[in-house]
């Protein structure tokens, strides 16, 4: 049987002429994908490699540091929300959460993710940084005022604002032009979710794991889960290891992308899930050392021999603004309950329950 591959959605038509009948069909293509399978592969023009190639460099240099100049970048105080978070911090919720250990046990056996059970916090390191911009109104739920941080060693601290900042823009304007065209494809007006996260607290997140440590097949990077925030994008890692579900189909996933060209992956998180009445479900994913991960290690090693062994995984969070109202689109949930009643009566499985989606804030989903 063939592996199943996420569809590949071009932000360049839209950009061009969003209302040509070309940019139309991609639209609906794109809100197709991300309800059969939560995720997507965008491939976007205006994004450069040589960027992701400068702000991977940056990031391997940075997580390549020793521990007590990692250390100066944490903010315990300020819940780890900005600067660095080290690795064994972050622990996967799946397996204390009946919902999910529920989806894992409802997947063929030869679909599972890895075993979480055992698994303790993910062996990942990770920088916050963020990208969001300020709301003009009194918001209920004042965000962190503290500054960004910028690593202090001199090899780093120059290169460092202007990277992030290039890198992360690229990122949020490729998943701003994803977020309309997705609009655009459910039949919404096009701003839909772009002004419902204009405020959002958006960040650029970049994950670190240390392939050497960690070089045993089978080694969870990142546990089972599910992102809570709207969209998530990432762009091309240098290693493999990211595996996603779809949720109509129950079988994993493993991303890859075309190997030369401007790609990113986009996943829908909870907050889509939540506007969209469970129509667009929030994708599950994990991140392992599998073969094409050792390979991968293989010919950097030979390739670049001075270059430090660190999976850098850039993500970028987008958010919706946390005073938003979040209750789902009467048309989508409707389209929903539809495709559920449909499901039903093929006797389909569906990963998920039933869920309800009442209404909140998202400053509520996101402190639940
Ligand atoms: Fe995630």
């Amino acid at each position: 049987m063939s592996m199943p591959i996420l569809p590949i959605i071009d932000t360049d038509i839209f950009a061009s002429s969003p209302s040509s009948i070309e940019s139309v069909q991609e639209c609906k293509k794109a809100a197709d994908a991300l309800i059969t399978f939560g995720a997507l592969i965008l491939h976007d023009s205006r994004v450069s490699e040589e960027d992701n190639s400068t702000f991977l460099d940056l990031l391997e240099d940075y997580f390549a540091q020793s521990l007590a100049e990692l250390q100066k970048d944490e903010r315990p105080e300020l819940g780890y929300q900005v600067g660095v978070t080290l690795e064994n911090t972050e622990k996967p919720k799946c397996a204390v959460d009946e919902p999910c250990l529920n989806v894992i046990a409802r997947l063929d056996p030869a679909e599972r993710p890895l075993d979480i059970m055992g698994h303790n916090p993910d062996p990942k390191c990770r920088f916050f940084w963020r990208m969001s911009e300020k709301p003009p109104y009194e918001t209920a739920f004042p965000s962190l005022n503290a500054a960004n941080v910028v690593p202090q060693a001199e090899h780093i601290r120059q290169r460092w604002t202007p990277v992030m900042e290039k890198w992360g823009q690229a990122m949020k304007t490729a998943v701003e032009s994803l977020a309309q065209m997705a609009a655009i494809g459910l039949g919404l007006p096009q701003e839909t979710f772009t002004d419902a996260g204009r405020y959002g607290p958006h960040l650029l997140a970049p994950t670190a794991s240390d392939l050497v440590k960690y070089s045993k097949k089978d080694t969870i990077l990142a546990g089972f889960h599910t992102d809570l925030n709207f969209l998530t994008i990432h762009g091309r890692s240098r290693y493999p290891g990211l595996n996603v579900w779809a949720r109509n189909t129950g079988k994993r996933i493993p991303v890859t992308f075309p190997t030369t060209g401007r790609y990113l992956l986009v996943q829908a998180g909870k907050q889509l899930e939540h506007l969209s009445g469970g129509l667009i479900k929030a994708g599950y994913h994990e991140v392992v050392v599998n073969d094409a991960t050792l390979q991968a290690v293989e010919r950097r090693k030979a390739s670049f021999t001075d270059r430090p062994l660190i999976r850098i995984s850039s993500t970028f969070f987008c958010h919706l603004s946390s005073d938003y109202d979040l209750a789902p689109i009467p048309s989508l949930q409707a389209r929903a309950q539809a495709i559920r009643a449909d499901a039903i009566n093929l006797g389909k499985i569906d990963l998920d329950e039933e869920s309800d989606y009442p209404p909140m804030k998202v400053g509520q989903q996101v402190q639940k």
